[in-house]
């Protein structure tokens, strides 16, 4: 059985992340923004990386790599198109996390924005262990509202999603990141409309 993101347009995707209402990829482009400004990585491995929302943060004097990984082949094909400006510094890898036979190459920087829901906490700690990066940045929603989704007229493209999502807690995302290694350097929170929240974890290798 595949995963149900495979389904799903990228049109229906974006469009219902982006809006008025929801904000989310307005948010996340901004808040990603900052995870790309550290001085110090040359490589960056963007998890769930999508459409490429915030790829044009990538500073190209200072980064000389970044991965995006997608399980949705055709999200990393219209992605690199998007961007085709990278050139061979972006890579797309298609492949779904949740599965354990897979390979991942090192990255100074691991992001990991609205993914650690669709694959848990142990799945996190085995690929963020693979890829070994010296920072970890991950943003995680906070619903104070009935459903991770939020109400909209491209609600049903996500129906599928149940089946793979995971509520997340702030302890259990920092915890589980600090039983491999890391230590938070940093958090911030970012309100949305209909109630939610956005909050971002920053780690350091130990
Ligand atoms: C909520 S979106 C986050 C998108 C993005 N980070 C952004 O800023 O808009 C989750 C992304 O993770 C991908 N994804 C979900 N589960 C996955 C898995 N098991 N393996 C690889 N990618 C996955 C989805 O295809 C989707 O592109």
């Amino acid at each position: 059985m595949g995963n149900p993101w495979e389904k799903i347009k990228l049109d229906d995707y974006e469009n219902h992340m982006s809006l008025e209402s929801v904000y989310q990829l307005q948010a996340l482009n901004e808040m990603m923004k900052g995870q790309l400004q550290s001085e110090k990585v040359s490589s960056v491995m963007i998890l769930g990386v999508a459409g490429g929302n915030g790829l044009e943060h990538i500073h190209t004097d200072r980064i000389k790599k970044v991965y995006g990984v997608d399980v949705n082949r055709d999200f990393l094909v219209q992605c690199g198109n998007r961007y085709g400006y990278l050139g061979n510094i972006f890579e797309p890898i298609c492949a779904d996390l949740l599965r354990d036979d897979i390979q991942l190459p090192h990255a100074d920087l691991l992001v990991a924005n609205l993914l650690v829901e669709y694959i848990g906490y142990p799945c996190f700690q085995r690929v963020a262990t693979m890829v070994a990066p010296r920072y970890i940045s991950c943003i995680i929603q906070i619903n104070t509202g009935d459903s991770f989704v939020s109400d909209s007229p491209y609600l049903h493209a996500f129906d599928g999603l149940g089946e793979v999502h995971h509520q997340m807690e702030e302890d259990a995302l920092t915890n589980h990141v600090q039983e491999i290694g890391y230590v938070l350097s940093g958090r911030m929170e970012r309100s949305l409309p209909n109630g939610k929240k956005f909050v971002q974890f920053d780690f350091v290798k130990q």
